[in-house]
């Protein structure tokens, strides 16, 4: 029986292929594979490195470049426990866990449905709260006092900074804080590749509103995630909008919707849109004794602004990416795997080929190198035939080859090849730039 939920033309084992890939191709390697493995964290390669960074770069461009309400900030890692206690994550960001009696293996228990994943027993322990923070120490003591904790989420950041960037800034509601980086859960069922890691990437968003408008801000930023994914590939007939049922809701939210991606274990998130409320500056007006409120000038009103907050996952975004792409089709007669990644995303943009080893192509496609480096992340390959180089780079999603001749010596052009129709046509080498920007524009 065909699975109703499998995303269209997907191989069966979609993700099998992808994880192989990734190692293969050098995008995601296991940490610390050299001593075993580390469990649940994950290294990325020089490919998984350009396509991380392109994600991110695409959100910045999206959320802070292309805006005047949304300014950028880069906030700690570390932090003294008085945040999280403010913020609510020291007493409610916890997992229910239980063990079970029989085979004494450990799980989530909303995760198991009462029965025991292992070994099918339906008896255990009773449910205790489990806080998914890192816990750390600062300095050289260990006691209370030096106890500092690594971020389950970048979003606290933007919140202790408000009133910096509202001083520095002179914006006023509705604006925006945006922050990407690393955040860190001590997750207890890790799984799905990097789907669910316990040191993983956000791109967050805080964006700050006047109380009232905060519904209709709410349904403006649905509408700009969800077209953000499409924007950059990903099909529409893959990703859905989900509102959270009242009982999910986070402690904080007055609403939530998902951003769900149809991945091949089923629907799940990869973006959540909260409205917060004023939850949070007041948690921490509260508790720090700052003031974090708005003074209109204008209408000499002060209030303490809503918060409407995009929050995405730039490692699992990365992962569906990457899942949304794998194709599988024939050229002349020949299987091929092809990553039809968004040009903005593909780990190298160009790939430079000179036809064969021969001393005399090198000089040209050097410098045709040189001419598109300051434009695109580009690869240069000179081993094997150029049928297997083309397929080599149709796997890791390089959208255009160019290939450098013995005709191009006197000529001066190079073949431009495209990923996905495999077309090739004839293109000058002093109009290659301008050639592969508008190609890119387009895209
Ligand atoms: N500030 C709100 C917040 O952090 P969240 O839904 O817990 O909300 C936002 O996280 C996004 O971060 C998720 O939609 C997901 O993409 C990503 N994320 C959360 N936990 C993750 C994990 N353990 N591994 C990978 N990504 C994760």
């Amino acid at each position: 029986m065909p699975d109703p939920e499998a995303p269209p033309d997907a191989p069966d084992d979609l993700m099998e292929k992808v994880i192989s890939l990734c190692k293969r191709r050098g995008f995601i390697f296991q940490s610390a594979e050299i001593y075993g493995g580390f469990r649940s964290t994950y290294d990325y390669g020089p490919l998984g490195v350009n396509l991380l960074r392109n994600v991110k770069n695409a959100w910045w461009e999206a959320m802070v470049q292309r805006r005047d309400d949304v300014v950028g900030l880069d906030a700690a890692i570390l932090s003294p426990p008085a945040v999280w206690e403010a913020s609510g994550h020291l007493s409610n960001f916890t997992d229910p866990l239980v063990d079970c009696r029989n085979c004494r293996q450990r799980w989530r228990q909303d995760k198991i449905g009462g029965v025991c994943p292992n070994c099918g027993s339906t008896e255990f322990t009773e449910a205790r709260a489990f806080n998914l923070m890192f816990k750390t120490h600062a300095g050289p003591l260990e006691d209370e006092g030096a106890v500092a904790y690594l971020r389950p989420e970048t979003a606290q950041g933007m919140f202790i900074n408000f009133a910096n960037v509202l001083q520095t800034t002179r914006k006023k509601p509705p604006f925006g804080i945006a922050q990407v980086g690393k955040s860190f859960r001590n997750e207890i069922t890790p799984q799905n590749f990097v789907f669910r890691t316990r040191e993983f990437e956000q791109m967050e968003m805080e964006y700050f509103v006047p109380p009232a408008e905060a519904p209709q801000w709410f349904d403006y930023w649905l509408d700009e995630r969800f077209r953000w994914y499409t924007d950059l590939g990903m099909p529409a007939e893959q990703l859905r909008l989900r509102h959270h049922a009242p009982d999910e809701l986070s402690h904080y939210s007055a609403a939530t919707a998902d951003v769900e991606f149809l991945f091949p274990w089923g629907w799940d998130e990869l973006e959540g849109i909260a409205n917060r409320t004023d939850f949070d500056l007041r948690a921490h007006a509260e508790a720090s004794g700052e003031r974090l409120e708005y003074f209109d000038q204008a209408s000499g009103e002060r209030y303490v602004p809503y918060v409407i907050e995009p929050a995405a996952g730039a490692t699992r975004t990365m992962m569906a990416f990457l899942l949304a792409a794998y194709h599988e089709d024939e050229v002349g007669g020949e299987a091929r795997t092809v990553l039809r990644l968004h040009p903005r995303l593909a780990p190298y943009q160009v790939a430079v080929l000179p036809l064969s080893k021969k001393e005399t192509l090198e000089p040209l496609a050097r410098q045709v190198l040189a001419s598109l480096q300051p434009h695109f992340m580009c690869d240069f390959d000179v081993t094997q035939s150029i049928g297997k180089r083309y397929r080599r780079q149709d796997e890791v999603g390089t959208p255009w080859c160019v290939t450098v001749d013995f005709d191009s010596l006197d000529d001066r052009a190079v073949t431009v090849r495209e990923r996905d129709t495999t077309e090739q046509v004839r293109v000058p080498v002093d109009g290659l730039v301008a050639e592969l920007r508008a190609r890119m524009d387009r895209a």
